[in-house]
């Protein structure tokens, strides 16, 4: 089983996401995470999701920031968006139904065909983090539940 999280830079939600779900699941199961942007692909995570994962002992520094391309469909088997944007993003870069089945929002697991987003925390101050944790954390919990 292999699941990616995808946000916008793939430096605040998603690296978040893949550091929360791996830590409730074994290694067989393999957590990643991308962005629709490539604005940051390189970086380490925002210093404030790094800072709010290591208050809940989840290490985000050996995550580098990717861009999401076509090639992940064939590589994962689960595609979590953050936000209404990056599924449309995902999707429309989908080539067949098959392609699609895989990408959902996260927070549908929470609230079932709720559509919410995970806030972008990018520009505003540390609670929007603490926010976000919390959000996934719920989310990814149920997620492990499913798939463990
Ligand atoms: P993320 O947050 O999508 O949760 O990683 C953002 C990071 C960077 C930017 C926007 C959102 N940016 O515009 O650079």
């Amino acid at each position: 089983m292999r699941i990616l999280m995808v946000c916008l830079g793939n430096i605040c939600r998603s690296p978040l996401a893949e550091g929360i779900l791996q830590s409730k699941v074994n290694t067989a199961i393999k957590v990643d995470s991308a962005g629709t942007a490539a604005y940051h692909v390189g970086e380490l995570p925002d210093k404030r999701s790094i800072a709010v994962a290591k208050k809940y002992g989840i290490d985000l520094t050996n995550q580098r920031a990717r861009k999401f391309t076509v090639k992940y469909f064939d590589t994962f088997d689960l595609i979590y968006a953050m936000d209404e944007s990056n599924y449309q993003n995902i999707l429309a870069l989908s080539r067949d139904k098959d392609d699609e089945q895989k990408v959902s929002m996260i927070l549908n697991e929470v609230h079932p065909s709720s559509n919410e987003d995970v806030p972008d925390p990018y520009y505003g101050g540390n609670d929007g983090f603490e926010n976000v944790y919390q959000m996934l954390d719920e989310a990814c919990t149920i997620i492990a539940d499913k798939i463990k």
